[in-house]
């Protein structure tokens, strides 16, 4: 039986120019980077330069895509952005970065679902393309969460920074079975209840302010490993797949003690893990395509093999995307 799958047909990534190091923050603020990288892995983050918004990392890195991918740009018809940190309340940043690629057909449009932002794009995206909707798409993470940090609160303004990072997909007709190429499943989750956890204290409706970010560690922490092993071991279920079939786990780069939990819980061994927190921070949706590109660019993810993704954040929001590369 054939079966339409998104296979990624490239990857790219941008992070700004400006690193700014542990040490550095540890002179504005009250820590040191003895505790960031005890506590999160966390060396070092990249801040957007003035003038530098959400849109242009995207498009950077959508670029980096295409190239990768060897497709042209008017090739694409479906652009999905995830974003928490768009350019403006409006238009969607998508279209933004849709103009600034030259793409003058097709849809575009942002997902919010804060960090599980990317697996949530990548899911709309895939329903789209087997549906026959759309043929080619760009799935792009890209944020510039330093410009939402209350730099006084060392709690948060450690753990975040900013990047981009993008696929290409192709809808490909393949046989049907688990060891097929592209996207083999995906599976969203949220839960409002856990809204006050972890939320931006502004918006267009309720402030008229952009906000800050405000968190409860302890309380993101408590339930992220239970969050993310549950969906991964729906992925597992939904493919008849096991933890030893997986060559890569690239997860959302939040915390290395998060990841390392998880992985550990679910029998994944460390060497199949990538990890890249420790070079630029959780940059919420922007972390898992920024990952997939360092390990794919370097050679240990490759063709066929078999890659779990995965997520928790505000909301809360989870989720996983098992797919062979
Ligand atoms: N530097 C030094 N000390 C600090 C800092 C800092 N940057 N931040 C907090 N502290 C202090 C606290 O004030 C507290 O001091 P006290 O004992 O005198 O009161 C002490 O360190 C311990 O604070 P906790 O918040 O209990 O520290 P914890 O061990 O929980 O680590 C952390 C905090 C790293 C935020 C942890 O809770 C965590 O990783 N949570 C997950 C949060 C996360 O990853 N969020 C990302 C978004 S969600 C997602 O992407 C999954």
């Amino acid at each position: 039986m054939t079966v339409m799958r998104s296979v990624v047909l490239g990857y790219g990534s941008y992070l700004p120019e400006r690193i700014m190091t542990n040490a550095e923050l540890a002179a504005k603020v009250d820590t040191s980077d003895e505790w960031i990288v005890q506590r999160t892995g966390i060396r070092q983050r990249h801040i957007a330069a003035t003038g530098e918004f959400t849109s242009h990392l995207g498009t950077h890195a959508a670029l980096a895509a295409l190239a990768n991918a060897k497709v042209e740009a008017h090739t694409i018809d479906l652009i999905v952005l995830a974003t928490s940190t768009p350019d403006n309340t409006f238009p969607a940043t998508a279209v933004q970065i849709q103009s600034a690629l030259g793409i003058h057909h097709g849809a575009a449009f942002d997902v919010q679902a804060v960090c599980t932002g990317f697996i949530f794009a990548l899911a709309t995206a895939d329903n789209f393309l087997k549906s026959g909707a759309f043929k080619r798409a760009l799935v792009i993470g890209a944020e510039t969460f330093s410009r939402i940090l209350d730099w006084q609160d060392r709690g948060t303004c450690v753990l975040f920074g900013d990047g981009a990072g993008a696929v290409v997909l192709e809808a490909q007709p393949q046989p049907g079975t688990n060891k097929d190429r592209g996207i083999l499943t995906t599976h969203l989750r949220s839960d409002g209840r856990h809204k006050d956890k972890l939320f931006v204290d502004g918006g267009p409706s309720s402030t008229q302010t952009v906000g800050h970010l405000r968190m409860e560690g302890r309380e993101v922490f408590k339930h992220a490993v239970g969050m993310i092993t549950d969906v991964i071991e729906d992925a597992f279920k939904a493919t008849g797949t096991t933890a030893d079939d997986i060559d890569w786990l690239v997860p959302h780069q939040a915390n290395k003690r998060i990841i390392d939990a998880s992985a550990k819980k679910l029998n994944i061994a460390p060497q199949k893990v990538v990890l890249t927190v420790d070079l630029h921070g959780n940059t919420s949706a922007a972390s898992i395509p920024l990952a997939l590109a360092v390990a794919a660019g370097d050679g240990r993810i490759k063709k066929n093999d078999l890659v779990m993704l995965e997520a928790m954040g505000g909301g809360f929001t989870w989720g996983s995307a098992l797919l062979r590369w």
